[in-house]
């Protein structure tokens, strides 16, 4: 999308997100697997937003001696972050989650809710696994929580009304190019008060055996893959997954 960067999303969705989104996972489970699978060591999120799963994380009660680390491409976000980061538990940064990365080591580097997909090329994306599988333990773990790809995939343009009062409409306009394996959209905002809001996303999806690919090339090998976190079973019909990497 013409105008698109890494800062986009944040500066259009910090305002809503933790609104639109508070409901899209459960938090509980996921933080419980997190925990687990960092064995108490350090935590990284890459693409940590406004902290909807470090925050929790950071603040368990099992947690009081893991650090938890997050990167982020988006300033607006990560204020949301630290408004909620009372004890500044959270070191989160500025930054690209390929360029930017922290030092660790890492026990377990996580990118949850398809935040992978918003590295908008294949290459951009081998290069993350290249770039975390460098900074985890021996035997760390990379976990990646993203959609599985529709098969065939998605082809052409889609409008969808996402709420409707009657003072505000917010539509859901998106262009879907399966060639690329690329989609991007804009929700619309138009209200009475406020005129018309834009908020753009853009993604490039990525299969589970196309992100094995990427795990193998970088050194990692695929542990465990299930639908979602509490280790709900991935099968054929799942429409998303959890995957577990794991360095040597
Ligand atoms: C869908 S949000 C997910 C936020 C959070 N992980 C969650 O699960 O709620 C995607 C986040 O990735 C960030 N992001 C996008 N591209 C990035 C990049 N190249 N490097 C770091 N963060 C990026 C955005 O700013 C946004 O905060």
């Amino acid at each position: 999308m013409k105008g698109y960067d890494d800062t986009s999303y944040g500066a259009a969705f910090a305002d809503v997100y933790d609104d639109w989104y508070k409901d899209i996972s459960d938090i509980d489970a996921t933080i419980a697997d997190l925990l687990d699978l960092s064995g108490g060591g350090q935590i990284l999120e890459l693409g940590v937003g406004t902290g909807r799963l470090a925050i929790p994380l950071a603040y368990h009660h099992d947690a009081n001696a893991i650090q938890v680390f997050g990167i982020d491409s988006s300033e607006p976000m990560l204020t949301k972050l630290r408004d909620r980061d009372h004890e500044h538990r959270v070191k989160a940064s500025l930054g690209d989650m390929v360029d930017n990365l922290p030092e660790g080591p890492f026990a377990l580097v996580f990118v949850a809710y398809n935040t992978i997909f918003n590295l908008r090329t294949h290459q951009a994306q081998a290069a993350c696994f290249a770039a975390v599988a460098a900074r985890l333990t021996p035997g760390g773990r990379f976990v990646i929580e993203a959609f599985v790809p529709d098969h065939p995939p998605r082809h052409g343009d889609d409008i969808s009304v996402r709420s409707l009062e009657s003072d505000r409409v917010v539509l859901s306009i998106s262009r879907h190019d399966a060639e690329q394996q690329l989609a991007e959209g804009q929700f619309v905002e138009i209200t009475e008060a406020g005129g018309v809001r834009l908020r753009p996303w853009s993604i490039r999806y990525a299969t589970p055996s196309e992100l094995d690919e990427m795990a193998t090339v970088a050194g990692l090998a695929l542990e465990q893959r299930w639908e979602g976190f509490g280790r709900t079973e991935f099968g054929a019909d799942s429409a998303r997954h959890v995957s577990v990497y794991r360095a040597p």
